[in-house]
């Protein structure tokens, strides 16, 4: 697999004259791709069904012709206003009720199946022009689902489609008492159409109920974008693919993923760091120019997973972002580390956003490869430098990994629902897993929650699953290598109740899950063997092997054979302690990484990637500051 760059382009907002001229820049940079089209339903179709398409098959023709292939992105983010005139209840309701207005972008409801057969329409419309263009290689569906917190909605149309949710999966509605518990505070239901959305209730809603409307969220999104799939798959066999975000898990990107050929995510390191990451103020510091050092790993191999093992960079930040509450200019070097940290992890195609920065609207202050006045802005040299290193570079291959981790979207909605401590974040628990495995420099493979199979992987990690699938619990069965769950792992049923038995209910572990606590920040337990369990742990009875006890007394991790189950969340010292003894039992040698310093092996090579503003030394070698560093492996 060829590994190539690209750029995202708005030809709308640049007069036509200016495109050659942008699309040899482009083609002499070294760049293949170029993303459009997204945002450009107004031009598309500036009045209903008058379609205006000259313009978009100009663009098509003139990047084409510069040898550039074109990402087509469909536009349904941004119905135009004529839109509402049509369908005023196509906007969606947060969950004070309240409208959301028109004058940004993704202001429709994923439920109204009117605004559904617009996009149908406008869909069909560009397939039928473009799915044979020579030029069109590739499509994208709307643009980040779920961007500005958009995938609840609680809107009339939301409603209804809720309901016949809940009439499909539970047929009627004493089913969904029972499942639901709603004897508990005479919350029964003769009919489902006395079923409203868990919003505006007195106190909290009965969790049962608002799982089941995250998951009913979730399935909204995957039919809205499938039947979009379904349109550009008669006209086009050209691969199409969602951009995913960073730290986001409001809705299943498995479930989307298993429709589209390519995942891509957009990968805004700095933006993230600021304005996302649960960090110390101290880390937040030491990486403000370069991003955490994790943090686009993470995504990269999440993102591998959901394309079953085809995925780009859509967007790659190339300067200082708009939108983060502080948007610091990267540390020169960066877009480039970036893009190959990328690449190492098998990204097929890196794409810088934007290619020049817009002297209007909302984003004026976010940069491109190119300045406003189009002189070049430093992303351009260092996505110039990348192109140049990949024509000299074979393909690097993908590695597969020593370890699995499991990622569960579901049981981020699960957590939400029911917290039981203010900081439990599931994104976090297992990113602070993953953070914990890469500095022991391993290469890591997220699993959907699913998997069957867990015989590659001499090490599987299942941090707080809520309720473990049965492929999972059947392969963590038969699994010959070092697993290690929890905390919090398989404590719920699908319909969110306590299982009986009491948790955990894993393979051969005779162990039961007693009593839990949620801990403020100020009160760790400490561990017998160092460290200390935070947020989070729990009483364990059993009669398996004790590893390790919290110092008052309980039983901290516990195994019977190769399966390990942690009572608490681990802090650093901890987790690194708890992790290395597994690799020495897996018969893996690990090698702590100095800080800010990360390692990614591929088949070929190895990589290292220096997210330290100063030098750094390991191995005998110099890692320059946000430098890049690959050798071929023997
Ligand atoms: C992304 C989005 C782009 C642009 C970018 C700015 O979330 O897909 O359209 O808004 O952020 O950083």
């Amino acid at each position: 697999m060829k590994r190539s760059l690209g750029v995202c382009y708005y030809p709308e907002h640049w007069p036509e004259a200016q495109w050659a001229e942008d699309a040899a820049r482009m083609a002499a940079l070294g760049l293949t791709w170029v993303r459009i089209g997204e945002f450009a339903w107004g031009l598309m179709e500036p009045v209903e069904a008058s379609y205006d398409w000259g313009w978009l098959d100009r663009a098509i023709e003139t990047l084409g012709a510069a040898g550039l292939k074109v990402v087509l992105g469909t536009p349904t983010a941004t119905p135009p206003r004529w839109m509402l005139n049509k369908h005023p209840d196509m906007i969606a309701l947060d969950r004070d009720g309240k409208p959301r207005g028109f004058g940004s972008r993704r202001h429709y409801c994923f439920s109204h199946r009117p605004y559904r057969a617009e996009c149908a329409r406008i869909v069909t419309a560009m397939a039928e022009r473009y799915g044979k263009n020579r030029h069109v290689a590739a499509w994208q569906t709307d643009n980040e689902y779920a961007c500005h917190d958009t995938v609840l909605s609680y809107s009339q149309a939301a409603t209804q489609a809720f309901r016949d949710w809940c009439a499909q999966k539970y047929q009627s509605p004493q089913a969904l008492n029972r499942a639901w518990g709603n004897v508990f505070w005479s919350m029964d239901y003769a009919s489902f159409d006395e079923i409203a959305l868990p919003n505006l209730t007195v106190t909290e809603a009965n969790p049962a109920h608002v799982m089941a409307h995250r998951r009913f969220a979730s399935d909204e999104v995957v039919s809205f974008n499938r039947l979009q799939v379904e349109i550009l798959r008669k006209h086009s066999t050209a691969p199409i693919s969602h951009n995913y975000m960073g730290q986001i898990t409001d809705f299943d990107h498995f479930d989307v993923g298993a429709d589209l050929d390519i995942a891509a995510w957009d990968a805004y390191p700095l933006g993230f760091l600021s304005d996302r990451l649960a960090a110390t103020p101290a880390h937040k510091h030491r990486f403000v120019r370069q991003g955490d050092p994790d943090f686009q790993a993470f995504h990269h191999d999440l993102y591998r997973a959901v394309g079953r093992g085809r995925w780009w960079v859509m967007e790659q930040q190339p300067g200082p972002v708009n939108w983060a509450p502080w948007n610091p200019d990267p540390l020169p070097g960066m877009a480039r580390l970036w893009a190959w940290e990328a690449f190492a992890h098998g990204a097929e195609a890196v794409c810088y956003f934007r290619w020049r920065q817009a002297p209007f609207a909302q984003e004026q202050m976010h940069a491109g490869m190119l300045r406003p006045d189009s002189v070049a802005a430093p992303a351009y040299h260092e996505a110039g430098q990348v192109a140049q290193e990949l024509a000299q570079m074979p393909d690097v291959g993908t590695a597969r990994a020593q370890v699995g981790l499991v990622f569960d979207y579901a049981s981020a909605w699960a957590w939400e629902t029911q917290p039981q401590g203010r900081d439990y974040s599931y994104f976090r628990q297992v990113f602070e897993t993953y953070r914990g495995l890469r500095r022991l420099g391993l290469n890591v493979d997220i699993l959907p929650p699913d998997t069957a199979d867990l015989s590659a992987y001499p090490i599987v990690l299942a941090p707080g699953v809520a309720t473990m699938s049965q492929p999972l619990l059947a392969a963590l069965a038969v699994h010959q290598g070092q697993s290690l769950i929890g905390p919090r792992s398989n404590s719920k049923t699908a319909d969110f109740a306590i299982p009986l038995p009491l948790p955990p209910n894993l393979p051969n572990l005779k162990a039961t899950v007693a009593r839990v606590e949620s801990l403020p920040p100020d009160v760790p337990v400490p561990l017998t063997l160092g460290g200390n369990f935070l947020h989070w742990r729990e009483k364990i009875e059993t009669s398996a092997q004790v590893l390790e006890t919290t110092t008052d007394g309980w039983p901290a991790l516990i195994a019977a054979r190769g399966l390990q189950y942690l009572a608490g969340w681990p802090d650093e010292a901890a987790l690194s302690r708890i992790l290395q003894q597994l690799c020495h039992k897996a018969g893996i040698e690990t090698d702590p990484l100095p800080e800010g310093l990360r390692r990614r092996d591929t088949e070929t090579h190895q990589f290292l990637f220096n997210y330290n503003a100063v030098e750094v030394e390991w191995g005998g070698k110099i890692i320059p500051a946000a430098g890049v560093l690959w050798q071929k492996l023997p």
